[in-house]
């Protein structure tokens, strides 16, 4: 059995609820995870639909990739199901949804101390995606990193996903920079040399 059998998960044993949110990729769900054999057990967890299924290959290697992580900080992926032409994704859910709408729905504004918390333990995730598994994030953003309780903090949904680090990097003067920033430096580059 291949490392990707062993994350295989039967449709049966999962069931969607409310959505939680939506993507360019696909809808994620609460959801329930039926677990065990003998003896089964329900868990919570988020389950992401994918739209679109020529995305299997490169959703299977997501999936491979972000199971093998481990640490407090980082959003727990359990494993793949195909209950239809498109994959789910089952991962951890977390409770608090995104540090993006998180930020901007907190009441009266986020105390200085709660900032740096949630700072902290988005840079031990990093710190360990990088350093320890050796594996890049390429998509990090409020909207990708997840709240749970007590402001605990995890980063989840790499950015590999739908494309290729590499292609998504330009050399710039023998340095490289990620497509995403180019505007933001072109404009700096811009006004600077004013
Ligand atoms: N593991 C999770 N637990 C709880 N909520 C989640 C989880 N993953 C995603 N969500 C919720 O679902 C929303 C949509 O997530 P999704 O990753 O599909 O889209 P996105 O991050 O907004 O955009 P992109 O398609 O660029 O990733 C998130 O904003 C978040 O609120
Ligand atoms: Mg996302």
């Amino acid at each position: 059995m291949s490392d990707i059998d062993n994350l295989r998960i039967a449709p049966w044993r999962l069931d969607t609820e409310e959505v939680l949110g939506e993507g360019a990729l696909g809808i994620v769900y609460r959801g329930t995870w039926t677990r065990g054999n003998k003896t089964t057990w329900e868990e919570d967890v988020a389950i992401k639909l994918l739209k679109d299924p020529l995305l299997i290959d490169k959703a299977e290697a997501e999936v491979l990739r972000m199971s093998r992580l481990d640490h407090p900080n980082i959003v727990k992926c359990f494993g793949i199901s195909f209950p239809n032409e498109t994959p789910w994704i089952v991962m951890e859910c977390m409770t608090g949804g995104d540090l993006l709408s998180y930020i901007c729905n907190y009441a009266g504004g986020m105390p200085v101390d709660t900032m740096t918390q949630l700072a902290y333990g988005i840079a031990l995730g990093m710190q360990y995606l990088h350093h320890t598994a050796d594996q890049y994030h390429g998509d990090l953003a409020a909207r990708n990193c997840l709240i749970g309780p007590n402001n605990t903090i995890k980063v989840g949904d790499f950015g590999k996903f739908d494309n290729d680090y590499e292609d998504s990097y330009f050399d710039w003067n023998h340095g490289q920079v990620c497509a995403k920033f180019l505007i933001y430096f072109s404009l700096v580059t811009i006004f600077t040399s004013l």
